[in-house]
């Protein structure tokens, strides 16, 4: 299961740096352009692109697995997702102006419907007598929790949207609240959400236990909770979805913490809360690539008006400061995942890795995600996709358990 450590540790030259090897990132789990393998398999699922309140009557840009895309809502409050190339003549529909109907370029004002149709070509004899051979390239959108959720894949094979089981019914005084802050120690509400490394760090980063004992709890003290100061006996083990942790600690008071955490395949985690309280994960996340060297993140939780606001903004405090404001050498006495993870590398150089027994949870993660993209190659349906409206919700069992 896990590597052995390489002999690049035990190198005849007494392990100096002179020599050394070189590795490099892992292309088959970094690369998410149209046309690679991860790219193609990420692309049979639906992901949060925006937070439903930046879709306005303002274009917008987005960049989602390496294409550039303009994101707005027209005057009927539909959400579109358009190539920003119009396809007149080039120009960017980010100049463009948002109707009742669609998108107009500021050029020749070529009005595009949200689904790419072309409705008017104002410059062209009798308003363009074929404009109805004219499409804008487009990607479908829908809402769903205040996000809006893009499906950028082949349109044979577009999936309904997945349902958690934690999710969906809310109680009475409940609502979600969404957040596209970045991750964890990087959630910063002064910048701007994108996180200058590779989604899949951040997302194995969710099946590694351990660093919540020396990176949150010890090495500069505790930014979670002090439930977490003791070292966790862990089991691994993938699940219909994905992975699962069971993290068992003893307490001083005799009794046990059992934190439990999952992710679901392909990008897509239910994190127990961090604060350590008891009871089941608020809400879901979402590492959404921006392409091969950045991701943002998306999360979503269901609060009630005491617990709103607070879920993630007190995560995002060192100091009584944001990450953005933090000096060098702040970073340096109490670094967090913003500086473990962006400090691998936009990649990972893989090649440089020692994987050990306590990085079994990233490889199972690694390993399902090269087992299910060679599924899409081979033109079956990856793991999480469903087409039946109907089909029961993913089960979430992920939360903090006292006994
Ligand atoms: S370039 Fe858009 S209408 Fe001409
Ligand atoms: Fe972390």
């Amino acid at each position: 299961m896990n590597a052995p450590l390489s002999s690049t540790m035990l190198a005849d030259t007494n392990g100096r740096a002179y020599g050394r090897k070189r590795g490099t990132p892992d292309d088959l789990l970094m690369q998410v352009g149209p046309g690679t393998p991860m790219g193609e398999y990420l692309r049979r699922f639906w992901h949060p692109v925006a937070l439903s309140s930046d879709a306005t009557s303002r274009p917008r840009k987005v960049r989602v697995m390496g294409e550039d895309l303009i994101l707005f809502r027209d005057g009927k409050g539909r959400t579109g997702l358009l190539y920003p190339h119009c396809m007149h003549r080039g120009t960017s529909l980010y100049y463009g102006r948002v109707e009742d109907e669609g998108i107009r370029c500021c050029y020749h004002g070529w009005l595009f419907r949200v689904d790419g149709e072309c409705l008017e070509q104002p410059c062209e004899p009798n308003g363009g007598a074929r404009k109805e051979l004219a499409r804008q390239p487009w990607y479908p959108t829908q809402e769903k929790y205040g996000l809006v959720f893009a499906y950028m894949g082949p349109p044979d094979k577009q999936p309904q949207m997945p349902r958690f089981s934690h999710m969906d019914a809310l109680a009475e005084g409940e609502s979600y609240e969404v957040d596209n802050s970045g991750f964890g120690g990087y959630a910063d509400f002064n910048a701007p959400s994108v996180v200058p490394c590779n989604w899949l760090q951040d997302y194995e980063n969710v099946m590694d236990p351990y660093h919540v004992q020396v990176l949150h709890s010890t090495f500069s003290g505790v930014q979670f909770s002090e439930k977490f100061i003791s070292m966790p006996k862990v089991e691994w083990s993938y699940t219909d979805h994905g992975v699962i942790y069971n993290a068992y600690r003893s307490l001083d008071n005799g009794g046990q913490l059992k934190r439990v955490n999952s992710v679901f395949m392909p990008n897509i985690s239910a994190v127990p809360r961090v604060d350590a309280s008891e009871g089941q994960a608020p809400g879901l996340g979402w590492y959404v690539p921006i392409d091969d060297h950045s991701h943002t993140t998306f999360w979503v939780s269901k609060v009630t008006e005491e617990t709103r606001g607070q879920l993630y903004r007190g995560l995002a405090m060192h100091n009584g400061k944001y990450w953005s404001e933090l000096t060098e050498e702040e970073r340096q006495s109490f670094p967090g995942d913003a500086e473990a993870q962006m400090s691998q590398g936009t990649q990972p150089r893989h090649g440089e890795w020692h994987l050990a027994m306590s990085d079994r949870g990233v490889s199972m993660v690694q390993r399902m995600l090269k087992a299910e993209l060679q599924k899409v190659q081979q033109g079956q349906d990856p793991i999480g996709v469903t087409f039946d409206p109907d089909a029961t919700a993913i089960q979430v069992t992920s939360g903090n358990y006292y006994s």
